[in-house]
């Protein structure tokens, strides 16, 4: 007989036919109720043993992870908390676990352990509840840009190109490491001889790819893995992580910014509405957390409220040099704790400066845009009309309460001159980058996009703090385990 879900069967209005179900045990009580988890929802079902009827050789087996399948009658239960149960009539032990050595006990573990557990830790509530969170923020993202016309396009994950030109890249090679690699005459490595003839990379962005796509298809989207070698060992960066990045031809930077804003409530709303119960376990889950620590530090909204503030309110869209004035002022009050001394126009933002926009003083998302030139990327449209010494560029970043930047974009320089000897200052080579100055040269247009770190979003959307709890084998400095 063909099995079926959990989340079906626990949704099932008819009862008293036979069903079989396939799953693991979470807890076996009293040598009669097993609670089954097969990972399609967050419930499990009640499985009643006829133990009296059952080996006892087979009892002995029904231990927490061990997989197995039952057969029986589904029935109304007299337990509480839930609708239906599976009366067992037979009863299959699939894979054995030992109930000593397994380390998903059932209890509350820490997120640490549960990190160095990866591969197990999803069999967990809260890791399958994020899990199952993530997959359906994942379909949202297709459905949003599918419904509107854009096209799904794969950038290369082997580039020979540092589109931030940040020089934060894992390099890709398939030249020997021990030393014996060609060299030139001057002792350094020959690249000519290695798999693609130059220096290539794992991917850090596939805005420059994706932008050709933009100038032909018109809208497009990308949904790919990038990789970071920056060493930050922070609760907000991955060396690898999940990137979605439209570009819009003839958009500018006002479209860009509703788009965005468009884009992340609709995948915001999408996930509330499909994945009710996940999130409402992981909120309990904040709730019991948020006991242990001092009243004043206690969150204001529950998760479900803050998502909804996030639906039902603009973001707020303010200027780099409005931020930095507001900062300024901000800094005297020196009763807080918040360290946000910020004097000089043209610095970078840190993230407490970022935190306390977001958090003290708007109590909303946050759109920054026009930021200084010389903190940006080489290809931000420069604005026009700035004084020298504080040009600006059409830049966007969109910040997060509890996150931090969500979002990078910006409307694209699209006059190649000015992109040349942007370029040149930085010394970026053009030769590198002829395909992407070819865009500029034949039917060049405005256009803009950005980058959403999706982590960063499904952080958020889960309410969880640390990056490395809401992708499924996280890469970190020293650290890929699995
Ligand atoms: O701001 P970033 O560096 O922008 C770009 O890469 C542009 N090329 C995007 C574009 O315009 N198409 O990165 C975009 C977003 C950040 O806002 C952040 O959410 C996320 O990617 N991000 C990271 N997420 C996790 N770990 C890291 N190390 C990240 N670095 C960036
Ligand atoms: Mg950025």
């Amino acid at each position: 007989m063909k099995h079926s879900k959990v989340i079906d069967l626990l949704n099932s209005t008819k009862t008293l036919h036979e069903v079989t179900a396939k799953g693991w045990v979470r807890t076996f009580r009293n040598n009669q109720f097993i609670a089954l988890n097969d990972g399609s929802t967050i419930h499990n079902i009640q499985c009643v043993v006829d133990f009296e009827n059952t080996p006892d050789e087979t009892l002995k087996r029904i231990t927490t992870g061990a997989a197995i399948c039952v057969t029986g009658t589904l029935a109304e239960s007299r337990g509480a908390g839930q609708k239906v149960e599976i009366q067992v009539t037979k009863l299959e032990i699939l894979g054995d676990s030992d109930a000593e050595k397994f380390p998903m006990q059932p209890k509350k573990h820490s997120l640490e352990f549960l990190r160095e557990n990866a591969h197990l830790r999803v069999r967990t509530n809260a890791f399958g509840a994020i899990m199952r969170v993530r997959s359906t923020l994942a379909f949202a993202v297709h459905q949003y840009f599918q419904e509107k016309g854009f096209f799904y396009v794969n950038t290369p994950i082997i580039t020979g190109s540092d589109a931030e030109g940040a020089g934060e890249m894992f390099q890709v090679t398939s030249l020997p490491l021990d030393g014996s690699a060609p060299r030139n005459e001057d002792g350094s490595i020959n690249y000519k001889e290695d798999f693609f003839g130059k220096q290539t990379n794992l991917t850090v962005s596939g805005q420059l790819e994706g932008e050709t796509f933009a100038m032909a298809l018109g809208q497009i989207y990308t949904f790919g893995p990038t990789f970071r070698a920056e060493n930050s060992n922070t609760s907000r960066h991955l060396a690898e992580f999940w990137m979605i990045e439209p570009e819009v031809a003839f958009n500018d930077l006002a479209d860009n910014m509703d788009l965005a804003e468009d884009f992340i409530k609709y995948v915001i709303k999408y996930t509330v509405d499909k994945c009710g119960d996940d999130l409402k376990f992981l909120e309990n889950r904040l709730l019991e957390e948020e006991k242990s620590k001092p009243q004043a530090e206690r969150s204001e909204m529950t998760l479900l409220e803050k998502l909804s503030f996030v639906l039902d309110n603009n973001f707020k869209r303010v200027s780099y040099t409005e931020a930095i004035e507001i900062l300024r002022d901000s800094t005297p009050n020196k009763k807080k704790k918040f360290r946000y001394i910020i004097n000089e126009w043209g610095a970078d933002l840190q993230s407490e400066h970022e935190r306390f926009l977001v958090e003290k003083h708007f109590k909303c998302p946050v759109i920054l845009f026009d930021y200084p030139a010389k903190i940006k990327a080489f290809y931000m449209r420069l604005n026009d009309n700035t004084e020298p010494g504080k040009e600006t560029v059409r830049a966007m970043d969109i910040l997060f309460p509890g996150i931090g930047e969500i979002v990078g974009g910006s409307q694209r320089e699209e006059r190649y001159d000015v992109l040349v000897e942007k370029m040149k200052a930085l010394g970026i080579d053009e030769e590198e980058l002829w395909w992407y100055l070819d865009t500029r040269r034949f039917g060049s247009a405005v256009h803009s996009g950005f980058g959403l770190g999706f982590e960063r979003l499904v952080l958020f959307v889960t309410g969880m703090t640390n990056i490395r709890d809401v992708i499924p084998f996280p890469r970190t400095p020293q650290n890929a385990e699995f």
